[in-house]
């Protein structure tokens, strides 16, 4: 058996579903899907219903995350059509998410004006996290750009949009991304087979789109699950929603990459956790250790997950490597298949 100590891993773009999603998700399910994944840390995304845009709903948020999480946790503040004159920053808001394409819920903002003022207003120590698929992420840079102000692309997936952040990365503009572990692993071939199951957005990619994000690795500054559950029966009606879960697969697919020599491990510590951290700007939690077993061969499988979904795209998948055990703040909260950590034990991330 070959274990190794990684540090702390951490989730950049996570959607844990409360309040108004709690049949999908909770914060006490999702979190102990994050330590049962290796993930010591989420952030997590404002489309909630209510969407998180103003004082009061960030403050509630901080009240149930609180009180259920089980893992280290921040937040993105939504942008709104009409929230950009007074941005609230408050504490544990991690940036500004701004949808700029249709996703799930109406949290969406899609005039020039409203679009300007957020880049106008948002202050400047904090980045601005974009959902842009295709145009709109030359949007979003051209926006960066102008207005001289750091951008985060959340899930690139096309190779026309990796090439994009390359060259935006060697003019020197001020941008990181990151690229969701669908996107690396599965194609639209795997939709075929996937039906309504693999319906995300950004939809997966071509095999080009997927070869040209793993060649362009280097420009990729994190890999982020963007675990957006939906129940088997949603995902199964007349009217699918976006989004697939992946907080308990993303480090084992990363492994399993690592034992077929398509990575090389210090690559996996890179993107899950000296990127997030540098991207998002926060304080690693103390004392925080996963331990995998890279020689460990398991079947992924949506039964037995924590994720109240209970499904997964990658169901089936051989992968070797596989977590062991999560400390934190020097108490073991996940050992060989059990959540050890209680509700509330998750704190909010101290950002700098
Ligand atoms: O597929 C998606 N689902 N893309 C998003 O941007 C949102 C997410 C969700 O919240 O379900
Ligand atoms: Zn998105
Ligand atoms: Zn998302």
């Amino acid at each position: 058996m070959a274990t190794l100590d990684l540090p702390a891993l951490i989730d950049i773009h996570v959607h844990l579903r409360e309040p108004g999603g709690t049949h999908k998700e909770d914060f006490s399910s999702g979190t102990a899907a994050a330590l049962a994944g290796g993930i010591v840390a989420v952030l997590d995304m404002p489309n909630n219903t209510p969407p998180l845009v103003d004082e009061d709903t960030l403050g509630d948020k901080i009240g149930l995350a609180s009180r259920s999480a089980r893992c280290d946790f921040a937040f993105y503040m939504g942008a709104s059509t009409d929230n950009a004159a007074a941005p609230t920053v408050g504490p544990h808001v991690v940036g500004l998410k701004m949808y700029l394409d249709e996703t799930y819920g109406p949290l969406r903002v899609s005039s020039l004006p409203t679009v300007m003022a957020h880049f106008k207003s948002w202050p400047r120590n904090r980045p601005i996290a974009a959902h842009a698929e295709g145009l709109s992420s030359a949007i979003a840079i051209g926006l960066a750009q102008l207005y001289d102000r750091r951008l985060h692309l959340c899930h690139v997936s096309r190779k026309a949009e990796i090439e994009l952040v390359r060259r935006a990365k060697e003019k020197g503009t001020s941008i990181t991304c990151e690229v969701a572990p669908h996107h690396l692993f599965l194609t639209e071939e795997d939709a075929k087979e996937l039906g309504s199951l693999a319906r995300t957005r950004p939809p997966l990619g071509t095999q080009e789109d997927n070869e040209a994000l793993w060649t362009n690795l280097e420009v990729i500054d994190a890999v982020a699950s963007d675990h957006a559950p939906h129940t088997i029966a949603e995902k199964q009606s007349d009217d699918p929603p976006s989004g697939v879960p992946g907080l308990e697969t993303t480090l084992p697919l990363l492994l399993n990459a690592v034992s077929e020599g398509r990575l090389p491990l210090e690559e996996v510590v890179r993107l899950l956790h000296d990127g997030p951290a540098r991207i998002m700007g926060f304080k690693m939690p103390k004392d925080a250790h996963v331990q995998v077993d890279l020689d460990a061969k398991w079947p992924i499988r949506g039964e037995g997950l924590f994720t109240k979904c209970a499904w997964t795209p990658f169901e089936g998948m051989m992968v070797k490597g596989r977590v062991r055990s999560v400390s934190v703040r020097g108490a073991v909260v996940y050992q060989d298949g059990k959540v050890l950590a209680i509700p509330g034990s998750g704190r909010p991330l101290v950002l700098l």
